[in-house]
Formats: structure tokens, C-alpha cells, sequence
């Protein structure tokens, strides 16, 4: 199972608003993270003043953009194949279709992508998109052009996003860039840089923005959002030399969620990801006093097993997870948890993988998102340890501990039965024209007849029916949040 913001968007073409007298055409499409689609906004903007509008057309693009995933190996064929295609498209309609690479393949492979797939002529890593204007020039005069350089400050705080492919309801805004946790299987350390905040009143601007604009929902993203740590900028590493005055005013990120909070009391937060090794009490407590803040938390964990934890690098043990889940039970009675999960890391052996599948006995998450352990080059797992669960063994572990989630995900949504849920209807239901479909508080689907609800209201929804993923309701009345 890839791990995606919704399997369906993957790679999809951005539509973004066409600005009248622009004249080239740019087409768009992102793969991997929520953050790749945030960044795809930003790139947008950027190219927006740059005299492009979007196409969904690949044969009519005067500049092509694939916005990379390096997560996983199967990530990156994804995208090589998506290469492929722009390659056959240029040579039988477009000899002019220009193409270029942006985010963590981009950051990986640097100049060697320029070397290995002849159909590119831009190579952007994820913090010099403001360079896109110089390095399009370089390649409107013919040559090849790169910018992978990372930044200790860049978080394009003052870049306004073009929303893309927008229900006009829910956004993503980013608060963080980078990653300073180096677990020794992930590559995005790597690819995406040291980790550094954003200034707090520029998110909270654009929250503003968005909310004037009619969003009634924003996910707050980073790879870590718990370390999210503003002192007037700087690296996150680098706090501990700041002035007393800094380190008095700083903004951590339960301060931001409340603030957040604050600023849009009728607006629905989410954030991802959590870190089970950085989520303090505080960011529990902040949820629990703002109904604005879903209950809902993302808190992957990998694996069961503290041998296995270890090796990771992931800097908390089973028991200190279970401290953590049974405070937010406590604090949150009715908060979702969600997990990630990796199964067949160097040298996990039967007895790991019943850590595993005990430890999600325990949690009974909501859902989860399970992979199969892939090596990628330059981490330290790569580096020193080997690859030694054969795929078979890999591919089985993650059977079983999907066949797991899916049971517990189906008691999830099972208790939910006969229920009342807030629903914020964000599109219609893919299954039949005549339902709407939107999210609880706890980011289960739910769907329902539409009757004289729209796109944007707040609806509440008592529960008739479900299935593992998506709870089935009839419409009772609006919520008194609309
Ligand atoms: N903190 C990040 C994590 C990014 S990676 C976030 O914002 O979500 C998302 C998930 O991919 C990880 O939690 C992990 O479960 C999985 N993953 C990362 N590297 C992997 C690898 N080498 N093989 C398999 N799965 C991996
Ligand atoms: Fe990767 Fe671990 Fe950071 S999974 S994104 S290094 S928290």
C-alpha cells in the first residue's frame, strides 16, 4: 500500500486559475507527499508571474513538470515511467516541450538525472524553486539547467500558493521544511534538508486568506510538525544558541496549533506528521481544548519491536509509544490514531513481526499505511546494514499486517454505528451522484444523501451503516459549527 495524501490525486494534472495574458502553457503533476502537492502550489505561483498558465493537455505544454517522490524504489519507477510517457509525447506532437524534475528524485540524483534520462532539461531540488525564473531562462536559450542546492532559511513563507486541483474547501499550508531526525531507513533527511520553521504570522496569514476564500478546512504539514520551533528564524538544531529573549518568545508547536486555532474558531485544524519520539502533552491538551482541532493524530511508528526501534533510530521504546497512546486516549477519549508501519527492515525476524502485529493488537488503530521495507541509497541503513529479509518475507509480514489493520479498522468504524458525526462535505461521493462524501473529525469517510446540502457546509450525520473505510449516514441537520 503507498502511502499518498489520496491514492487518487497521484500524478493527477494541477489546474490552477489562468491568468489573462499569459501565454505558455505549463503542465503539472506531483507524486508522493502532501507536501510535493503544497510545493506544487508554490511552484505555480512562481511560474504564474513567469507568463504560464496550466494545461491538463501534455501535448499542448510548453514546459512539462513532474514534482518527485524518492521514498520508495517503487516511487521512483513511477516516475521514470511518467518520463517515458513525456518522451513519446514530445517526440510525436511536442518537439518543443521542455521538461524538467522537481523535489526529492530531483534532489537525489542531481546532475546524474540530466546524464541518465535524456528527455530532461531542468533539475530543481525542493528549496530553490525561486530559482525557477533564472534557470527557465537558461533553458529557453537551449541548455540544461540545475539548482539543487538546500537552504538553511528557504520556507516560502512569502509565497502566496496558487491553489491547484482545489475542492475549495480543504488546504494544506507547510510549517516546516526538512528533517533533522535521520531514522536509518528514510531518504528525506536526504532530499528535503535541515529542518527550519516558518514564521508564525505568515501562517496564520495565510490561514486568514484562506479562510476569506472559503476554506473551511487546513492541514497544517511538516515531515516532523511536533518540532516545529519558531525563535525569529534559523535552524532547529541551532536553538540552543539563541538569545534569551528568542528562547523566551519562541513559538513551539502547540503555541502554533493554538494560535491557529484561535485565529479561525470556525475553521477545522488537522496537522501531519507526528513523531511519537517529539509529540509533547501540550499539543494533546491544545487538541482537547479547542473543538476546532480534529482528533485525530497520525503517529507513525514503524515497529513493534524495540530491537528493530532501535536500529531505525527511532528514539522511543514500545512502552514510551504506549505511554504516549494511552495519554492521548485519556486526554482525547475519542481520538483517531493512525499509524505507518514498515515491515522486513534489516534483520527483523519472526519474533520482531509479532512485536508488530502485538503492538497494533494494542493500538487497534483507525487505519494505517503499511509498506514494505525498501532500501534506499546513501541512508545509513544502506550504508550498514544488509538488505537480508528476502521479498517474500517482506511482501507476507505486510500481508498479515494489513489483513490486521483492516479487522481493526472495521471495529473502528463499526463503533461508530447509530452515531452522530460532524461532516464537512468536501465532493460528491464517488460512488453514486446522488451522495456527498466528506470527512468526521476523526478522518473517516462518510458519506449521505445530499439533499439541500452543498460543497462547504458543516453537516451532521448520523450513522446507518458502514464499511472498514467509510461509514454510510443520513443527514440529520446542519452542525451549529456552519
Ligand atoms: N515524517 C514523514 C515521513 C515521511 S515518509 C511524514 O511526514 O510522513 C512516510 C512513511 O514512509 C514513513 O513513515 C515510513 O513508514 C515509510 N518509509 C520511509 N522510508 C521507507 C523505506 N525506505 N522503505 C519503506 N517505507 C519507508
Ligand atoms: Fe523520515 Fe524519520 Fe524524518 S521517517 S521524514 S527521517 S522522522
Amino acid at each position: 500500500m503507498e502511502k499518498t495524501i489520496d491514492e487518487k490525486k497521484q500524478g493527477e494534472t494541477l489546474i490552477l486559475d489562468q491568468k489573462e495574458g499569459n501565454k505558455r502553457k505549463l503542465f503539472i503533476e506531483s507524486y508522493g507527499c502532501a507536501m510535493n502537492f503544497s510545493d506544487s502550489e508554490i511552484v505555480a505561483s512562481i511560474l504564474t508571474d513567469q507568463g504560464f498558465n496550466t494545461t491538463q493537455n501534455l501535448e499542448d505544454a510548453d514546459l512539462v513538470l513532474v514534482n518527485t517522490c524518492s521514498i520508495r524504489d517503487k516511487a521512483e519507477q513511477t516516475v521514470r515511467k511518467r518520463l517515458e510517457k513525456y518522451n513519446a509525447v514530445k517526440k510525436a506532437h511536442n518537439p518543443n516541450m521542455k521538461v524538467g524534475v522537481l523535489g526529492c528524485m530531483a534532489e537525489r540524483l542531481k546532475s546524474k538525472f540530466l546524464e541518465e534520462e535524456k528527455i530532461v532539461d531542468l533539475v530543481v531540488g525542493p528549496d530553490a524553486y525561486k530559482d525557477l525564473p533564472n534557470l527557465l531562462a537558461e533553458v529557453d536559450e537551449g541548455r540544461d539547467a540545475i539548482n539543487v542546492i538546500l537552504s538553511k532559511e528557504e520556507t516560502y513563507g512569502d509565497v502566496a500558493p496558487v491553489r491547484l486541483n482545489s475542492n475549495g474547501v480543504t488546504a494544506f499550508v507547510s510549517i516546516t521544511r526538512g528533517c533533522d531526525n535521520m531514522c536509518t531507513f528514510c531518504v528525506v533527511p536526504f532530499t528535503r534538508g535541515r529542518e527550519r520553521s516558518r514564521d508564525p504570522q505568515s501562517i496564520v496569514e495565510e490561514i486568514n486568506d484562506l479562510w476569506n476564500k472559503g476554506y473551511k478546512e487546513v492541514t497544517l504539514l511538516g515531515q516532523n510538525v511536533d518540532s516545529y520551533l519558531w525563535y525569529g528564524g534559523g535552524l532547529k538544531k541551532d536553538f540552543d544558541s539563541a538569545s534569551d529573549l528568542q528562547k523566551a518568545t519562541a513559538v513551539n508547536f502547540s503555541k502554533l496549533l493554538e494560535l491557529c486555532a484561535h485565529a479561525q474558531p470556525k475553521m477545522r485544524f488537522r496537522f501531519s506528521t507526528s513523531n511519537p519520539q517529539d509529540m509533547t502533552l501540550d499539543v494533546i491538551k491544545t487538541m482537547s481544548k479547542y473543538n476546532n482541532i480534529c482528533n485525530y493524530v497520525h503517529l507513525p511508528v514503524q515497529s513493534g519491536s524495540d530491537r528493530i526501534l532501535k536500529k531505525m533510530n527511532r528514539l522511543h521504546t514500545r512502552h514510551e509509544y504506549f505511554e504516549l497512546i494511552d495519554n492521548i486516549k485519556a486526554i482525547i477519549p475519542d481520538c483517531a490514531i493512525s499509524h505507518d508501519m514498515i515491515t522486513g527492515f534489516p534483520t527483523e525476524t519472526e519474533e520482531d513481526h509479532e512485536d508488530t502485529l502485538s503492538l497494533m493488537t494494542y493500538v487497534k488503530y483507525d487505519f494505517g499505511y503499511m509498506f514494505a521495507y525498501s532500501e534506499r541509497p546513501g541512508t545509513l541503513a544502506e550504508r550498514k546494514m544488509e538488505d537480508d529479509v528476502p521479498e517474500a518475507t517482506k511482501k507476507r509480514r505486510l500481508a498479515e499486517i494489513v489483513a490486521l489493520q483492516q479487522e481493526h479498522s472495521k471495529l473502528r468504524t463499526e463503533a461508530q454505528l447509530n452515531k452522530t458525526v460532524e461532516v464537512l462535505v468536501e465532493k460528491e461521493s464517488k460512488k453514486s451522484k446522488a451522495q456527498w462524501a466528506g470527512r468526521s473529525p476523526q478522518n473517516t469517510m462518510v458519506v449521505f444523501p445530499k439533499a439541500e446540502y452543498k460543497i462547504g457546509d458543516f453537516v451532521m450525520v448520523k450513522v446507518t451503516n458502514c464499511t472498514s473505510a467509510t461509514l454510510i449516514g443520513e443527514a440529520i441537520g446542519y452542525s451549529e459549527n456552519n
